[in-house]
C-alpha cells in the first residue's frame, strides 16, 4: 500500500502527527507539502496528490486543511477521485464499505490528533464491500464523466 500525503498550512501540523503514525506502521508514503506553516492556497496540494492517487502512482492519498472541505471539493473535481472528508471513525468506514473512496480529507482545525489517527487507520484498514456498490460507483462515473 502507498499512501500521497498533504496538506495547506492549517493542515501541516496533523499532517506531520499522521505522517509519524504511518512511519511507525511501515505504511510507505510520499509528502507532497507543503512543508512549512506559512500560508498557502490548498488547491495546489490538493491536486497534486488527487493526480498522483488518479494516475495510478499510489493507492490512497490523505489531504488535511482547516476543514476538510477545500480538499475535498478540489479531489472530487479529478477524475476517478472518490474523496470524503470524515470526521468520525463510522464516516471513514462506511467511506470504504460502500464508496470506495481513494483519498480521505481531514480537518486540522476540527479535529484532534487522536481522532485523526483512529480515521486514518480505519479507513486504510477497511476494504471496499463491492456487490451492489459497483453498480452505483459506475453510475457516478457515467453521470458525470468522473
Ligand atoms: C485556510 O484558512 C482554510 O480556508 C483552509 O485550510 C480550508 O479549511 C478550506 O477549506
Amino acid at each position: 500500500m502507498k499512501v500521497a500525503i498533504g496538506a495547506d498550512h492549517a493542515g501541516y501540523l496533523l499532517k506531520e502527527a499522521i505522517k509519524r503514525h504511518l512511519a511507525k506502521g511501515d505504511i510507505p508514503f510520499s509528502d507532497i507539502g507543503t512543508f512549512k506553516m506559512d500560508s498557502v492556497n490548498y488547491p495546489e496540494y490538493g491536486y497534486k496528490v488527487s493526480v498522483s492517487v488518479a494516475s495510478g502512482g499510489y493507492d490512497f492519498g490523505i489531504l488535511i486543511c482547516g476543514t476538510g472541505i477545500g480538499m475535498c471539493i478540489t479531489a472530487n473535481k479529478i477524475k476517478g477521485i472518490r474523496a470524503v472528508q470524515a470526521y468520525t471513525v463510522e464516516q471513514a468506514k462506511l467511506s470504504r464499505l460502500h464508496n470506495d473512496a481513494n483519498i480521505l480529507c481531514l480537518g486540522g482545525r476540527i479535529i484532534n490528533e487522536e481522532e485523526a489517527i483512529s480515521i486514518v487507520d480505519t479507513w486504510l484498514n477497511t476494504s471496499f464491500e463491492g456487490g451492489r456498490h459497483v453498480t452505483r460507483l459506475k453510475l457516478i462515473s457515467q453521470l458525470t464523466g468522473l
